[in-house]
């Protein structure tokens, strides 16, 4: 009886809280696993309406759209959503001072005029298959990581030789999952004329640029839309104006209904990279080391940007792009390692691991917590010296430019243009004095067996960095355009003499010499004993699903619209509209100066209630950009761009409380192309379901 009423209270709880699904990225191909849990959340459809290499399913709506970003077809014309940020080098290459796509946007008003962009890929999964047999073919277990390495590698090659053929576009690709416990060939079909169709401008769809970048209330416009052209056999060809419109297998249809706080969402998607199963030392290390010296490393270099940015609008052009990319896992790595504190997630990982150990004393998998210890305790200093290099001495530019001249003409490739490229974007007293705080800091930080000798002598005989800067920047070619664009393989002696060529080798060698070989010896043990670990987990705990960390591979992730409590006594509501745009926009600040057009039709009136982005509980990371998100009945609702910093520990521990996901509401992006782009002949070939 006491049973019963528990059970009665427990499902009367469930259905009245918000359900939920939230923790996981799961694989397509196993998802008759997941299904009836995403049924009992709401979802409509079938394990086959999600993935099937028997009839067209959503996955063949789906692409991996370049080399790091997710996008989706909406027509059966081949027409393609994904972030303006996922675009951005496409409009960018468009864009001219008299054609400023990337400034006042760009919207083909015909087919004729999409404009092609040789290089850009898009990549429709054909289908996953496990290969782990096939792959540790002629594995036996006195083999060494080495050897195993080896063996799969042979292996996994020739399973993709078997299937790839590059004269239809058809890519193959083994990966491992699960820390190399089991291997999948993912199979993809590349099409490489992918057009650029319509993009806002960037006060649309970058509004709020650093300043709101992973923050919530989000108003970011932020898409793209391109449109994939076959041969006239649908097949992938290269640019030509013989090209048809691609006609894709299946494509979304778009719900207009909009979103409510609980509605089930579904986002389908290539996250890149997660660590979900490591142990409390890999914790510690990103939490309390990595991201806080990262992080003070990138604050001086953003100060010092920044500083320089407000002073002259032309610097600002120069550096808003190089600024941006620093400051976006800069801004990351603080909700990551906050969150892990927050969480005390190295804490519960250790609560965890002594209640393994005693599991598996007397199984294979005793003692791997303890080895994972030890091995981390060797690695760590080492790893945090590389990290320290990688953040100072190779964020100078004019280091690496040097290097980048030094391989052009080692390789007698023309110089000319790489000058270019480079002078363009510096600005040598912003580089001069990254120099100095950036050799300060790897001076004071690391200790005396962790610098480099070259290093060592050379700020000793200068006696301070700044003494080192004056003499390098006065004495380096590489801070003269003229000398650099007339540079050929006959002036490699005075590139190597160069001292700022010289400090970049000297850190360099160092690296190759006595980092590497250490990182990668030590990185090959802690693979292999993760290995046994992530098995041992699994058998420690045989009742929980266990989904592998990202690879870039296609993903499902479910959960639903919620919005969250950043702080005491603050909530934060799932959804942000126009209203709020207009609240922000100021022409004052760059980052929320909203275009006129936009201030005309909001004053017109009746906008306020407009959508523009809302908040889930998919767990998602970076690569998911641009991925479609999709309700309850498969209708595309949303496109996925970032997530809220407070829960950017996803990637390591997903806490339900903190981690959503930012979309772009659907809505919003038909509202720009009506109202904005005025490019109403796109409606004609999308389908709305309601
Ligand atoms: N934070 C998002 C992601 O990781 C968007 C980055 C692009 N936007 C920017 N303002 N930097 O990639
Ligand atoms: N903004 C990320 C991307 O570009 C998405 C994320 O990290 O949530 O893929």
């Amino acid at each position: 009886m006491k049973k019963y009423v528990i059970l009665a209270a427990l499902s009367l709880a469930a259905a009245f809280q918000p359900l939920r699904a939230d923790e996981g990225m799961w694989l397509p191909v196993l998802i008759t696993q997941r299904i009836d849990d995403m049924q009992a959340h709401g979802f409509r459809l079938t394990a086959e309406d999600v993935y099937s290499v028997n009839q067209a399913s959503l996955k063949d709506a789906v692409v991996l759209f370049g080399s790091g970003c997710t996008g989706e077809v909406v027509s059966r014309n081949g027409l393609l959503f994904t972030n303006h940020h996922c675009g951005y080098s496409q409009i960018q290459q468009h864009s001219s001072v008299e054609h400023d796509y990337l400034k006042d946007g760009f919207w083909a008003l015909s087919r004729s005029e999409e404009l092609p962009n040789p290089g850009l890929t898009v990549s429709f999964l054909e289908r996953m298959e496990e290969v782990t047999d096939a792959v540790l073919k002629g594995y036996v277990p006195t083999m060494d990581e080495a050897q195993r390495d080896s063996l799969v590698k042979v292996n996994g090659d020739a399973i993709v030789k078997q299937v790839a053929d590059p004269s239809k576009g058809i890519r193959a690709s083994v990966e491992a999952l699960y820390y190399a416990n089991q291997y999948f060939l993912f199979v993809y079909k590349v099409y490489r004329d992918v057009r650029l169709v319509g993009a806002p401008p960037s006060s649309i769809g970058k509004f709020g640029g650093d300043t709101d970048n992973w923050m919530w209330p989000r108003h970011t416009g932020d898409f793209s839309i391109f449109r994939i052209y076959a041969d006239k056999n649908n097949e992938p060809a290269d640019y030509s104006e013989d090209n048809v419109p691609y006609t894709p297998k299946r494509f979304f249809t778009i719900s207009r209904a909009g979103v409510q706080e609980g509605d089930f969402t579904f986002v389908y998607g290539c996250p890149g990279s997660t660590k979900e199963y490591v142990s409390s030392d890999e914790v510690r290390y990103v939490g309390e080391v990595s991201d806080p010296e990262k992080i003070a490393l990138r604050t001086l270099r953003l100060d010092i940007q920044k500083k320089y940015m407000a002073q002259d609008q032309a610097v600002r052009i120069q550096y808003s792009s190089k600024n941006a990319n620093v400051a976006n896992a800069w801004k990351k790595w603080q909700g990551e390692s906050k969150g892990i504190a927050r969480l005390g997630t190295v804490a519960a990982k250790e609560d965890y691991e002594r209640r393994f150990s005693a599991w598996a004393a007397g199984t294979p998998y005793a003692g791997l917590p303890e080895r994972l210890h030890a091995l981390y305790a060797q690695r760590n200093p080492v790893y945090r010296a590389y990290e320290y290099y990688v953040e100072t001495i190779r964020t100078v530019e004019l280091l690496q430019f040097a290097s980048n001249v030094k391989s052009a003409l080692d390789a007698g490739r023309p110089v000319a243009g790489i000058a270019d490229t480079f002078f363009k974007d510096y600005y040598q007293p912003i580089d001069e004095e990254i120099f100095v705080a950036m050799l300060d800091a790897f001076d004071k930080h690391m200790n005396a067996g962790y610098k480099p000798e070259y290093f060592r002598r050379q700020l000793a005989a200068y006696g301070s960095p700044e003494a080192w800067r004056d003499a390098l920047y006065a004495q380096s070619l590489f801070t003269d355009p003229a000398r650099v664009r007339a540079l050929t393989p006959d002036d490699l002696p005075a590139v190597t003499a160069d001292p700022a060529f010289a400090l970049y080798d000297a850190f360099y060698q160092w690296y190759r010499q006595e980092l590497q070989p250490v990182i990668a010896r030590l990185d090959r043990e802690i693979r292999l004993a993760y290995r046994d670990y992530m098995r041992g987990q699994m058998a420690f705990e045989p009742d929980k699903a266990f989904y592998p960390d990202a690879n870039l591979t296609l993903r499902v992730a479910y959960g639903h619209v919620a919005g969250y409590s950043p702080s005491d006594a603050v909530y934060y509501a799932p959804v942000s509209t126009l209203k709020g745009i207009m609240e922000k926009d100021n022409p004052e600040i760059f980052d929320y100066n909203i275009p006129q057009v936009l201030r005309d039709i909001y004053a017109e009136g009746g906008h306020d209630s407009q959508p523009v982005c809302f908040l889930a509980t998919n767990h998602t990371s970076g690569g998911n950009s641009g991925s479609p998100v999709i309700n309850a009945d498969g209708n595309l609702i949303g496109i996925n761009f970032d997530r809220v910093w407070e829960g950017t520990m996803s990637d390591i521990v997903f806490d339900p409380d903190y981690c959503r996901n930012i979309s772009l509401d659907i809505r919003y992006l038909l509202f720009v192309v009506r109202e904005v782009g005025h490019a109403d002949w796109l409606f004609d070939e999308m389908v709305f379901a309601d």
